[in-house]
């Protein structure tokens, strides 16, 4: 499996950080969920996750890891989700693969699906996500590349 290649203790310190600054149940969405691996697991069973991934075959696997999310299938830069309903946003290893010019739209897209106050947590291999494009709210993003900030905006 790809993440077997990837260290994971990187994710899982990022992923306690975020639910340090969470509230105790909190609605958290994940962008391309995959298979439901173990910080999947580590959120569903928190509080309530939902997750988009755009491949059948890899909700089918997570519907049986993460039995109590709700999992949809669709395509994260055009799904429809009501606005100011998560406590965070989090996406793994996903962002990397989006072409640069559909990065900023989607991050406007995160920021509108977060409650003010609501954390982005995203892990890329290769790529720097410009935080602050995310404009017009309270919105703050953290990545592993930069402790947990305000978006300057
Ligand atoms: C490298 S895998 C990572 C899966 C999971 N986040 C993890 O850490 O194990 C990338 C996932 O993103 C999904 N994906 C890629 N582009 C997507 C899009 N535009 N909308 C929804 N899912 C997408 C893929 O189907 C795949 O499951």
């Amino acid at each position: 499996m790809w993440q077997q290649r990837i260290p994971d203790e990187t994710r899982l310190r990022y992923l306690a950080d975020l639910l340090e600054l969470l509230p105790k149940r909190p609605d958290v969405l994940e962008l391309g969920v995959g298979a439901g691996v173990q910080s999947s697991r580590i959120l569903a069973e928190r509080g309530r996750l939902t997750g988009v991934d755009i491949s059948r075959q890899q909700l089918r696997r997570a519907r049986e890891r993460l039995p109590n999310a709700t999992l949809i299938h669709g395509d994260f830069t055009s799904v429809e989700l009501p606005r100011a309903t998560f406590d965070a946003v989090v996406s793994f290893y996903v962002l990397n693969n989006l072409p640069q010019e559909e990065l900023a739209p989607l991050l406007r897209r995160v920021a509108d699906w977060l409650r003010p106050g609501g954390w982005f947590l995203a892990a890329s291999r290769a790529r720097t996500i410009p935080v602050g494009v995310a404009s017009g709210s309270e919105q703050r993003c953290t990545s592993p590349a930069a402790s947990p900030r305000r978006t300057g905006v």
